[in-house]
């Protein structure tokens, strides 16, 4: 075997660890994307909870899918008026809140008829 194709060969080895290191990487960052996109979503079961001890007390439920949709501004804009009433919640109940009211209401996004 001459010099000229072991060089060859170290060249070829190298490529493929480039391309394999690549494609790790690539994972790594698809996966981080992904477990990013699952933290948007908000845990409906605790926010339900924190709804219906903090809103409930007031008024009837607003968790009516078949009423009208808001953007999520709205709801927190909603979220805050609710807060002046004297309510105590914590940003992070808000987000909860405000990410079960806009998935619930999203199917209708106006008043039929
Ligand atoms: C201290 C009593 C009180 C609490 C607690 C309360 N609300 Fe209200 N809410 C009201 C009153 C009074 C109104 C009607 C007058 C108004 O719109 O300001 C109302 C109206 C609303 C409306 C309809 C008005 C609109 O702008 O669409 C929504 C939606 C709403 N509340 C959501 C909530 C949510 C969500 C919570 C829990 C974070 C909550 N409320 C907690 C008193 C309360």
């Amino acid at each position: 075997m001459g010099r000229f194709s072991v060089v060859k060969r170290v060249l070829l080895v190298t490529l493929c660890g480039v391309f394999l290191i690549a494609g790790i990487v690539v994972a790594l960052a698809e996966e981080k994307k992904s477990a990013a996109n699952e933290k948007k979503k908000v845990d409906h079961r605790k926010a339900f909870a924190i709804y219906k001890k903090k809103c409930l007390q007031c008024h009837d439920s607003v968790a009516d899918p078949e009423k009208r949709g808001h953007t999520r501004d709205e709801w927190l804009l909603v979220l805050k008026t609710m807060h002046g009433y004297g309510l105590g919640l914590s940003p992070q109940e808000v987000e909860l809140i405000s990410g079960l009211l806009y998935d619930l209401r999203r199917g209708m996004e106006k008043d039929p008829g």
